[in-house]
Parts: structure tokens; sequence; C-alpha cells
């Protein structure tokens, strides 16, 4: 039976690793859409476009030779053939995607690929099945309203900035949390606006992952899943 799986959250919430995981032990693919709007960022500056001209963001992004892998166990992303899995992960497109994900018009079309792409893969794509776990900002609100799960992964403001910490600098001492802080707490600001995000809608289930490692959160989404 095909299984529609939507994760939010904001950075540092653990919700990729969490989402990954949670694919990988149902047997679904998985969708990273912020690594789609990284991809589209990674494209406008390889282009060397002003970010803050949101015709030619609009104008570019309406054109991105985009290809998102979906296996979770080793998910992918291609802009133009070329593999960008490891670049829209530098921190200075973690600095821009903000300025991209806010113009409307790439949000039009970044939901308008990532409906085509669950809706590809619920009739059976990656997943035998049929199904997938997505995960974002707006993913239970706006792109799958309709998923089976709904779910928002949130942690206090100490665990997501260690949590980053570990991920960008490979360590959560206090200053590698330092480092991280300016980029998590200005990308929770510019991220408000367009997605809400820290929030549960109606009918969203909220898991506060603070408290648990990463096996403890993905057990406690499994559960959900179960109910
Ligand atoms: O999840 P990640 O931190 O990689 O997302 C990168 C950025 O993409 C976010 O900071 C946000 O600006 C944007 N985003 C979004 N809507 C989504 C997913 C990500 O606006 N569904």
């Amino acid at each position: 039976m095909s299984l529609t799986i939507a994760i939010d959250g904001p950075s540092g919430s653990g919700k990729s690793s969490v989402s990954r995981r949670v694919a990988a032990a149902l047997g679904l693919a998985y969708l990273d859409t912020g690594a789609m709007y990284r991809a589209a960022t990674w494209w406008c500056v390889q282009q060397d476009v002003d970010l803050s001209d949101q015709d030619a963001v609009s104008a570019l992004v309406l054109e991105l030779p985009l290809e998102m892998g979906v296996d979770p166990s080793g998910p992918t992303v291609h802009v133009a053939g070329t593999d960008v899995g490891e670049a829209i992960r530098e921190s200075s497109i973690s600095t821009a995607v903000s300025a991209v994900a806010t113009n409307l018009t790439v949000r039009d079309e970044m939901r308008r690929l990532q409906r085509a792409i669950i809706d590809a893969e619920r009739s059976g794509g990656f997943s035998s099945g049929g199904g997938v776990v997505a995960e974002g900002r707006d993913i239970t609100t706006v792109v799958a309203p309709d998923a089976d799960v709904r779910m928002l992964l949130t942690a206090s403001e100490e665990a997501r900035l260690a949590r980053r910490a570990r991920d960008v600098h490979g360590a959560d001492d206090a200053a590698a949390v330092d480092a991280t802080r300016d980029e998590v707490l200005r990308r929770d600001a510019d991220d408000s606006t367009v997605s809400q995000f820290l929030v549960a809608a109606d009918g969203v289930v909220t898991l506060d992952s603070s408290g648990l490692d990463l096996e403890g959160t993905v057990d406690a989404v499994l559960a959900v899943v179960s109910q």
C-alpha cells in the first residue's frame, strides 16, 4: 500500500537524517526539498545572477535542469548533469538560500516539481509498493497537506545549534556552536516570511527531538506512522 509521509522542521531539527532513515526502514523514496532550493541557489550563483534581482532569479529557476535521486541509501542532486550533492551544502549556499527561497515564482516552481516527484513516487517509482517520505518547511501544509502522516520535528535552540555545529564543523564545542549560531538564527528569521515551520498546523503531529538521539527519533516517528 502506498504511503506518503510529510515531515517539516527547522534547520538542526534532525529532519533530514531522520527522514532518510524512516524512508529506508519502510522501503520508501526520500525527497529532500531543501536540497532543491539549495540546488536552485547553486545554479543562480553559478550563472552569476544577482540574487536580489527577482526577475532574473525567476527566469533561471524556471529553466532549472534539476534531477533528484530519491533512493534513501544514497540520495543525489544533479544540475545540468553535474553532481552538486556536496557543493549545495557549502556555507556560501546556506547563507544565500533564503534569498532564493523567498522568491514567490521560485516557490511555485519548486512546489510544482515537488508535487510531481511525490505523485510519481506514490504510484510506484523507487518503492515497489509506492510511497515517499518528503521533508522540508512547507510539506505538511502546502506541498502535501493530504499526506497519510504529517509531522513537525522540533528541537530546542540549544539542541539545534549543537546538531548543526556537528554537521558543519564536525564538533559541538562552544566555538563551533558560536560559529553556527548566526547562520541558523538568521535563516530561521529569513525563512519565517515564507514558510510556517515552527508551529504545527492542524492535524500535524509535533515531535520534540531535543532529548532524543537519531535512533530514538526514528523510532518515535515510526511509532506515529504505525498508529
Ligand atoms: O532543509 P535545508 O536547511 O537544507 O533547507 C535549505 C533552505 O531551503 C531553507 O533554509 C529554506 O530557505 C528553503 N526551504 C524552503 N522550503 C522547503 C525546504 C527548504 O523554503 N520546503
